[in-house]
């Protein structure tokens, strides 16, 4: 299991545990969380599931695919650390990602 951190849009901190091997977007859904639209259900082409990455994981930080780039330059609200819950597959080497919800576009 890999144990990540989400706030939400409210401010709310969740501990999530989840399977690796399932994407980011999975983890916080079948955590119960439901900010994340994720209109496309995780096809990399909507953009309504982005994510801050919390600093502890600079790897992340790494330019994201040509697909998920073009839909984060789509967004109002891309700022450093902004990913693509969908894009992200959790591994335990990720234990401790801490993200937080970006705002709806
Ligand atoms: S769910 Fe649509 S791009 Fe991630």
């Amino acid at each position: 299991m890999v144990t990540i951190e989400v706030t939400v849009r409210d401010g709310t901190m969740y501990t999530v545990s989840a399977e690796a091997g399932i994407t980011l977007l999975e983890a916080i859904r079948k955590a119960g969380i439901d900010d994340l639209l994720a209109l496309c259900g995780g096809c990399c082409s909507c953009a309504t599931c982005q994510v801050y990455i919390g600093q502890s994981h600079p790897e992340l930080f790494a330019p994201a695919s040509g697909d998920e780039n073009d839909l984060l330059d789509g967004s109002a609200h891309r700022r450093l650390g902004s990913r693509l819950s969908c894009q992200i597959i959790l591994a335990d080497n990720l234990a401790g990602l801490s993200v937080t919800i970006a705002p709806e576009d």
